[in-house]
């Protein structure tokens, strides 16, 4: 009994807020963001593979789940929703305790050291996961990109076989979709066996994760200047397409307008969320803002406006532009724009979309290796995996790590498994950044909190139901993505168990 209560104290063993915050405060870093910079940041971790590629499956559907159509603006309503809630807990959180690490960190002073694990673990999810999709997005839009120098390069490179640029499981719904039989002999399809089954290598998806982590080794700066640069050829070119393709909208695309019904819109919220994820990175900066207290709360929630409002105007116009059963789910917008005729411009959006998926990929992998680091630094995981390159003042391991976990997933996951997975995975985080927004308030409730969530407890209980509401659905629909997170729930259980929880006695022995 006394052992048993010794693992439950444990378990809960929490760190300190005002440990934290001193942390936070000698930490050294320089503070030199503002607002602005706080929501550039935020838009350039946000506005990527969500509305570049998932709104097709959003509006369409995948073989996972009903597309919402042209009321896929309500799924993004309820998807921002569910968002909005959270960032308003973030938003307190942040301004209260101006600390990096973000919802690890806030979880370990408020619940206890098993959930810190878990958050850090189900993080792994959104941001290592997370890159899988966007890295299988990447290659849609560099297919994209290629077929627009189609006069110049070899027929070869530009209609590249099926099995070099997909991952396994989208490969067979290609060819389930066309009726194609994988042992064709057509020239695109050809593809080599092993162990009898047919092999698909999603190349250029590897090779820019490869790329980015040898950069990311190297130690690329994080330069606000080169981020403003990003966001600004982004915003530029998503409301082009606005501008543009509104010329072109016509109504009678907009109906059928839910030809789904209930079941489209909550399964196309619960895609598109992914569209609204990122902006909690802001929140990772905290030790390097000006005035935290007044910029964080203020950059969280406008960025959610901002991409909030262009996404709902993305969607209008390319649901007006195409009709439903045209819609591309691998390259929408460019395609789009194919579609209506503006062959240059759908160039010009694939090399947009490229910029902006190349910097969701380094915000996320860098998102990564920063969690494994604290992680390891609280000897949740070994410490020899912190280890700084000698040359470079990198932690080069991680860095590796973070690469090969989404080069091996990218082999056997596609985009949409991969979506919903780190969707799971955020809404995890979300709840919990709402639980522990409402333990903070009993727990620390004369601590100053510059920014205050109103309508306290309502507020956060929303965010909590929003969530789980969402989770729901994926769930009732027996989804494959809601059994891989379970799966990754009991992962994450048995390394704590056999290796986390160990590693920790022997660190407060002072035995490590
Ligand atoms: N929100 C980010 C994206 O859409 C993850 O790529």
């Amino acid at each position: 009994m006394k052992k048993l209560n010794t693992v439950l104290n444990n378990l809960i063993k929490c760190k300190s807020p005002q440990e934290l915050i001193e942390a936070g405060e000698n930490s050294g870093l320089k503070k030199t963001l503002g607002v602005f910079d706080l929501i550039v940041l935020g838009i350039g971790a946000v506005v990527g593979t969500g509305i570049f590629t998932i709104i097709g499956s959003a509006i369409v559907g995948s073989s996972d789940g009903a597309g919402a159509g042209s009321a896929v603006i309500i799924s993004m309503v309820l998807a921002a929703i569910a968002s909005v809630f959270s960032a308003l807990s973030y938003s307190e959180i942040a301004a209260m305790m101006p600390v990096a690490g973000s919802a690890y960190t806030y979880t370990y002073a408020t619940m206890g050291e098993f959930m810190a694990w878990m958050v850090g673990w189900i993080l792994m999810l959104e941001y290592a996961i997370g890159n899988i999709t966007v890295a299988s997005a990447w290659t849609g839009y560099f297919v994209q990109f290629l077929k627009g120098f189609k006069h110049i390069l070899p027929s070869f490179i530009v209609n590249c076989p099926l099995w070099l640029r997909n991952d396994y499981r989208t490969m067979y719904e290609i060819c389930n979709k066309y009726g194609w039989n994988v042992h064709d002999k057509m020239p695109f399809l050809h593809f080599p066996f092993g162990f009898e089954m047919p092999i698909a290598i999603n190349v250029p998806a590897i090779a820019i994760v490869l790329l980015l982590t040898i950069l990311l080794v190297k130690g690329v700066k994080e330069s606000t200047k080169v981020a403003t640069i990003m966001v600004g050829v982004n915003m530029f070119i998503i409301l082009s397409f606005v501008v543009m393709g509104a010329f072109y909208i016509k109504p009678e695309n907009w109906t059928p307008f839910a030809p789904n019904g209930l079941e489209g819109i909550f399964t196309g919220a619960f895609v598109i969320f992914f569209a609204y994820i990122g902006f909690d990175a802001i929140s990772t900066a905290a030790e390097e803002t000006k005035n935290p207290q007044r910029d964080l709360p203020i950059a969280i929630m406008g960025t959610l406006a901002i991409c909030t409002i262009l996404y709902i105007c993305v969607a209008l116009v390319l649901t007006g532009v195409v009709p439903l059963n045209a819609i591309d789910t691998q390259a929408p917008l460019a395609h789009a724009m194919r579609f209506i005729g503006v062959n240059w411009y759908a160039g010009l959006i694939s090399m947009g979309a490229l910029c902006a998926l190349t910097s969701v990929l380094l915000i996320y992998q860098l998102g990564t290796t920063r969690i494994l680091f604290a992680m390891s630094r609280d000897h949740f995981l070994p410490k020899s995996l912190n280890k700084i390159h000698e040359k470079f003042r990198t932690p080069h391991i991680l860095t590796w790590i973070s690469g090969l976990i989404v080069i091996i997933c990218a082999l056997f996951m596609d985009l949409n498994i991969s979506a919903e997975l780190c969707n799971f995975g955020t809404f995890t985080s979300f709840i919990i950044i709402c639980v522990a927004l409402l333990i903070l308030r009993k727990t620390e409730p004369d601590r100053e909190r510059p920014f205050k969530v109103p309508f306290c407890p309502w507020f956060p209980i929303l965010g909590i139901l929003t969530c789980l509401g969402l989770m729901y659905c994926k769930f009732s629909a027996k989804a494959t993505s809601a059994y891989y997170f379970i799966i990754w729930l009991l992962i994450g259980i048995a390394i704590y168990a056999g290796y986390s929880y160990k590693e920790k006695r022997k660190e407060e022995s002072g035995n490590i």
